[in-house]
């Protein structure tokens, strides 16, 4: 990251594509760059893409705009014959597609002569296709600029890349920018950066074992389950209970309602078992956990799935209430499916 900065700086454009689960740092990344960028004296340039705002055209980058004039940059000056476009692009006026790619590019270029410039798009999943065709559209147009374009989305759902194409959004921004920009994946945190965090929150490296092998190193869940510890509560944060469901409750009542009969059958279970369980044929069982794999709340392992970690199964189980869980396991017990 600081060597793609270092790049810019020397005139070498570049166009980062940060790609990663939910909580799994993106943000966090990208603060680091921005912060790196600001420190060597560049301008830094930050949007956010909400889905809300998916129809607007070029939102992100309006934002952005904005936030150059915040800086004391006035369109005017640094854009010349373009001017005029970007002024109606800052009003919502909508353009040709053409005609406002270049009127951005060209305003980039601009500032990239004054000062090395970093541009932070963050989620751009949630983007729609202008901003994502724009992006692309510097990646493969500007050469020489003192322009580093650093982008955070969530990664395509796992499947054929047709029917991932189909449900637009994150598979779209890595269909679009995955030969353009330099792709980015990041993972979970290893063991000993478990442990570094564990030792900054004032608890014993042993402990940071111990996290990681609960969260899997997934750093949203550890930097909130290493603060619960610190705070002396060592249950389940209710930051990652509410994230857990949130993105559970994302899913639909039924997809919610089977993982959380999910949770009786341990860490590893399959569609097949689960749909016993439930009293769902395990088709269903099996589309549903497809959706949860899709959504970072479970993994797959060999001819199983699993859960993200143990985090995650603890939350959904703390929250389930206790006559539900007493339905599943006289179920697991007798072997006799619930009806739905
Ligand atoms: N490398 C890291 N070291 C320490 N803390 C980290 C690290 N990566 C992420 N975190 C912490 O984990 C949490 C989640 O990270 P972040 O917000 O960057 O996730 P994200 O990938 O942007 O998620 P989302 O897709 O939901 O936006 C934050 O509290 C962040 O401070
Ligand atoms: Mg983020």
């Amino acid at each position: 990251m600081a060597r793609a900065w270092v790049r810019a700086q020397a005139g070498r454009t570049g166009v980062l594509l940060i790609v990663g689960d939910p909580g799994i740092g993106k943000s966090w990344l990208a603060e680091e760059v921005a912060r790196l960028a600001g420190a060597r004296g560049g301008l830094v340039l930050r949007a956010r893409c909400h889905e809300i705002e998916r129809p607007l055209f070029l939102q992100p980058f309006v934002d952005a705009l904005r936030v150059a004039g915040l800086a004391g940059y006035a369109l005017r000056d640094l854009a010349g014959e373009w001017a005029g476009a970007l002024e109606r692009l800052s009003r919502g006026e909508s353009l040709e597609r053409r005609h406002a790619y270049e009127a951005v590019t060209a305003f980039l270029r601009a500032l990239a002569e004054r000062e090395t410039v970093l541009l932070v798009l963050e989620d751009l999943h949630a983007a729609g296709a202008p901003t994502v065709e724009l992006v692309h559209y510097l990646a493969r147009r500007v050469r020489g600029a003192r322009l580093l374009v650093l982008a955070t989305a969530r990664p395509a759902p796992p499947g054929p890349p047709a029917a991932a194409a189909a449900s637009g959004g994150p598979a779209e921004v890595e269909r679009v920018l995955g030969e353009a920009a330099e792709v980015i994946r990041l993972g979970p945190l290893p063991p000993e950066a478990v442990r570094e965090l564990a030792v900054a929150a004032g608890l014993g490296p042993e402990l940071g074992e111990a996290v990681f092998l609960r969260t899997r190193g997934h750093p949203r869940c550890a930097v909130e389950l290493l603060r619960g510890m610190a705070a002396g509560e060592p249950g389940v944060p209710e930051p990652v209970r509410a994230w857990v469901l949130g993105r559970v409750r994302g899913l639909g009542e039924q997809a919610e309602r089977l993982l959380r009969a999910a949770c009786l059958l341990g860490p590893a279970f399959d569609p097949v078992a689960l749909g016993r369980l439930a009293g769902v044929p395990a088709r269903v069982a099996a589309r549903h956990c497809e959706r949860a794999l899709a959504a970072g709340l479970l993994t797959v392992s060999g001819g199983s799935y699993e859960f993200a970690s143990d985090l995650t199964r603890e939350a959904l189980d703390a929250t389930t209430p206790e006559p539900t869980r007493l339905v599943y396991a006289g179920v697991l017990r007798s072997g006799t499916p619930t009806i739905h």
